[in-house]
């Protein structure tokens, strides 16, 4: 699969004359607001490893304990934003570069988003770590190929091995393992309940604030 490798240079800057804006608020006033960091938890893995059963069951535990928190899917993006992409190197490169952008957007803006995309390729996933400026925390939703296969839930790997998808990850497709993720979350050895705890703990110990937002800060930080 040496034809996969490199696609560096991809990113094309085509406008000139920008000048950039600031806000009037900042990251840690709207952390303060919330009583927690916004931030990207990219969830990487093969297909039916358990990434959108995990980032759904996080969103929905983490809006019950108050967080700001919010899933981008690849099956969903791409019948969207990403609509225009296929799974050519180069397509998951940019479906990567796209979501990436958005993903640091919405963390900057105080929100946990949760992005359960394969995202098979390191040099994508490190640009996608880049621009959430220190606010990335990648964690690989770890299960074999055969057991993969054997789940099947959606029959994709039985349409790969009959020849009726082309470039299928794991198949006819590469998938490059992270070297050092934040956590490693073995669908193998835990169950959804269990995985997607670790996850919340993962959470609380990072990204929430100790002390609640406080009306005067922002009174004296914001203005009028
Ligand atoms: S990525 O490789 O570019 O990160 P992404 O996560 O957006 O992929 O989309 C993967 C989803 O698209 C899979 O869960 C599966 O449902 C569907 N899919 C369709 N064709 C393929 C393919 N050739 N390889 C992998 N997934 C595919």
């Amino acid at each position: 699969m040496d034809r996969y490798i490199d696609r560096n240079g991809f990113i094309l800057y085509k406008s000139r004359n920008l000048t950039p804006v600031e806000h009037l608020l900042d990251f840690e006033l709207r952390a303060k607001r919330n009583g927690h960091r916004g931030a990207v938890i990219w969830l990487t893995g093969l297909s039916a490893s358990g990434k959108s059963t995990i980032a759904m069951e996080t969103e929905r535990r983490l809006f019950q304990r108050g967080y700001q928190a919010y899933v981008l899917d690849g099956d969903n993006i791409r019948q969207g934003l990403n609509a225009d992409l296929g799974f050519s190197p180069d397509d998951r490169a940019e479906n990567i570069r796209r979501i990436g952008e958005v993903a640091a957007l919405m963390a900057d803006a105080g929100i946990v988003v949760i992005s359960a995309f394969i995202s098979p390729y390191k040099a994508d996933r490190e640009k996608a770590r880049m621009v959430a400026r220190g606010r990335f925390y990648e964690f690989y939703i770890k299960a074999s190929l055969e057991e993969c296969k054997k789940r099947d839930p959606k029959g994709l790997y039985k349409k790969a091995h009959l020849g009726d998808i082309e470039k299928f990850t794991g198949i006819s497709a590469p998938y490059e393992e992270p070297d050092s993720p934040e956590l490693i979350i073995d669908t193998e050895k835990n169950n959804i309940n269990d995985s997607v705890s670790e996850i919340i703990n993962y959470i609380e110990n990072n990204l929430k604030l100790s002390s609640n937002f406080d009306e005067k800060d922002s009174i004296v930080s914001v203005g009028n």
